[in-house]
């Protein structure tokens, strides 16, 4: 049985009589779209076809973007909880100079049908777990957080939270409705909200300015004991840890978000490197089985380069193997990986690679 789409309204199956969303075969459909504050918005979506969400709070998402020129592919963290499998929701601040935004605010409504991948990502207090938790962000960098306060509020209501977000101006705090009524359901859920500047739209009385260490203390005085995750820009984050280093807070409890994309690209092109020099593969076959298609892999090449010049289409977005977008299948063969987390030692043990930082020292065959 599966869930029937009326329209753009799903009936609802019992979880049992469906399975997890296989983002190889199933698309997403856009079943609302809801503004949170000033260009920032809610997409949640359902399994087209029928199915539910499997994921750990704090992950993201992968989403194909039909941009003219050719397909992209950008990620986004998860606002929405799994203890709510029926949907999976992203929030997105619109950026004037980002594609990425910009299509999906003009492009993506309710009905939409989206090609997505994943949930991928380490941040999630799924694998750190903590007796009592501080939530530090900034602006949109709330995503993660958010998803992850909401299935504490549904799984841990009691729990210890210490929920901190930056904006710019009162009216820009996103979620601050939900959270303050959060707040009244979760006994020790602590708030702290801290706009940089006055607005005349939404009068402040409270803590204003950027975080130091004397506002994380008034607003988390005990945070050496806290497991902490933190998001937002970089300034942001490199402030926050600047902040509870000096303290002498031990690091291995502290958690960040971070799509370093400059320094990791950097690293595997050293490796890349490393691989020529070491002078082990010298133009390998690699065999595309799903396309039929056979091209010589160059030395120090990834096998998402050597599918490109094939003309295999694999889905990829950060290339820097972080996301898991471009996970394929390898039937046979040697690579060398450097991945950054976007994938699990299971899938590795399965017989999976990242096409974006896998480097074939024999000839191999992939299912692309
Ligand atoms: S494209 Fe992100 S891990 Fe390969």
């Amino acid at each position: 049985m599966t869930m029937m789409l009326t329209g753009t309204t799903p009936t609802p199956l019992p979880l049992d009589q469906m399975k997890p969303w296989n983002s190889a075969r199933q698309m997403l459909v856009c079943t609302s779209v809801t503004d949170e504050a000033p260009d920032v918005k809610t997409f949640t979506f359902a399994v087209e076809g029928g199915g539910w969400f499997n994921y750990m709070p704090g992950q993201f998402i992968t989403v194909e973007l039909r941009a003219k020129g050719g397909d992209l592919h950008r990620t986004y963290t998860v606002s929405s909880s799994p203890s709510r499998p029926y949907a999976i929701a992203i929030t997105i601040k619109a950026q004037p100079t980002s594609i990425g935004t910009r299509w999906m605010f003009e492009n993506v409504r309710s009905g939409s049908r989206v090609r997505a991948y994943g949930p991928s990502g380490h941040f999630t207090l799924s694998r750190n777990p903590g007796k009592k938790y501080l939530f530090i962000s900034a602006g949109s960098g709330i995503t993660p957080m958010m998803s992850m306060l909401r299935w504490l509020s549904d799984c841990a209501p009691d729990i210890d939270v210490v929920f901190i977000n930056s904006a710019r101006r009162p009216e820009e705090i996103i979620f601050r409705e939900e959270l303050e009524l959060l707040a009244k359901r979760m006994p020790n859920l602590s708030l702290g909200f801290l706009p940089e500047a006055r607005s005349v739209a939404s009068p402040w009385a409270g803590l204003m300015g950027r975080i130091d260490r004397h506002k994380l203390s008034m607003l988390t005085p005990d945070f050496m004991g806290r497991e902490i995750f933190c998001c937002g820009p970089d300034p942001f984050m490199r402030a926050v840890s600047a902040i509870v280093r000096a303290e002498g807070f031990d690091m291995g409890h502290y958690h960040q978000e971070s799509f370093g994309a400059t320094s990791i690209a950097e690293t595997v092109h050293k490796q890349a490197r490393e691989i020529v020099l070491d002078g082990k593969p010298t133009g390998v076959t690699v065999s595309f089985l799903g396309s039929n298609e056979e091209q010589v892999c160059e030395p120090g090449k990834t096998i998402l380069e050597t599918a490109r010049a094939a003309g295999v289409r694999i889905p990829a977005a950060c290339e820097s193997g972080i996301c898991g977008t471009c996970k394929v299948l390898k039937r046979s063969g040697e690579v060398v990986m450097h991945h950054n987390g976007g994938i699990s030692d299971q899938e590795i043990n399965a017989g999976y690679v990242l096409a974006c930082c896998s480097r074939p020292t024999t000839p191999v065959e992939i299912e692309a």
